[in-house]
């Protein structure tokens, strides 16, 4: 395992507890994504999305939902999940760089920017812009700031667990998550960290108008989430 989409390119990634987690885990996100969606109609595009077990709620709060996801073995499990939505659709992410310019009124990418090197991000924040239609947002979520970000994700975990019934199978997943190639990844490869500030910064030059929520999307309210207009288009 070389890279972090080969990280979550499993079945059922370490990364989620049990079932009961990533199911309330992909219920909560779905549950905040669902809101920003700005019409019946809007075409809205999650990027990473991952194993997206409550992708159901936002469809059926937009016109059309496409999910990304650039693990094989994740989005051939999407692909079989979602068969039968006629307004969800799932592609890599070699064919969303693709997509018509100008089509989308809302790109979400949660949880991902942590994986990406600042070049990788760059690139994206760029094509999000053109993808998006003018006035469309882009909502980039779980940006991790610089300062305890492990010890504050392995806090937040338990308490998820806790308010949700897996307290002892989060403090179990824990153990498994650092025993995994968890560790090892995040020495070769690395993680990246954003100060808000900073992140603020990155945007702008990216041509958007960010704006920092109250609330980050998701149980992790120690990480960021930044709501992002598309200016000058
Ligand atoms: C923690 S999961 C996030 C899944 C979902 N968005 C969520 O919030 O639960 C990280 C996701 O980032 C994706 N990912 C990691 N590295 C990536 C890369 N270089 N390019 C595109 N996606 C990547 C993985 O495939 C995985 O779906």
């Amino acid at each position: 395992m070389t890279n972090w989409i080969d990280f979550y390119d499993f079945k059922h990634s370490v990364i989620y507890v049990n079932a009961r987690h990533r199911d309330v885990h992909y219920r909560t996100i779905a549950e905040d994504i669902r809101k920003l969606v700005p019409s019946p109609s809007a075409h809205v595009l999650d990027y990473g999305c991952g194993e997206a077990t409550s992708a159901g709620l936002v469809a059926a709060a937009a016109g059309q939902l496409t999910l990304v996801e650039a693990a094989p073995n994740v989005r051939a499990s999407l692909a079989q999940r979602y068969a039968g939505d006629a307004n969800i659709a799932v592609i890599s992410a070699e064919q969303a760089a693709v997509l018509p310019k100008g089509s989308l009124d809302l790109i979400v990418m949660h949880s991902v920017a942590q994986y990406l090197s600042a070049a990788e991000l760059d690139r994206l924040l760029a094509l999000f812009r053109t993808l998006l239609k003018p006035g469309g947002l882009f909502v980039l979520g779980d940006i991790v700031p610089p300062h305890l970000a492990a010890p504050a994700a392995a806090l937040s975990l338990l308490r998820f667990g806790a308010a949700n019934g897996f307290f002892w199978a989060a403090a179990g997943g824990l153990m498994r998550i650092f025993l995994s190639d968890y560790l090892r990844l995040r020495k070769t490869v690395g993680l990246s960290h954003y100060a808000e500030a900073d992140m603020l910064e990155r945007l702008k030059r990216a041509g958007y108008a960010p704006q920092r929520t109250g609330h980050n999307i998701g149980h992790n309210q120690q990480r960021m989430t930044f709501l992002c207009r598309v200016v000058g288009q």
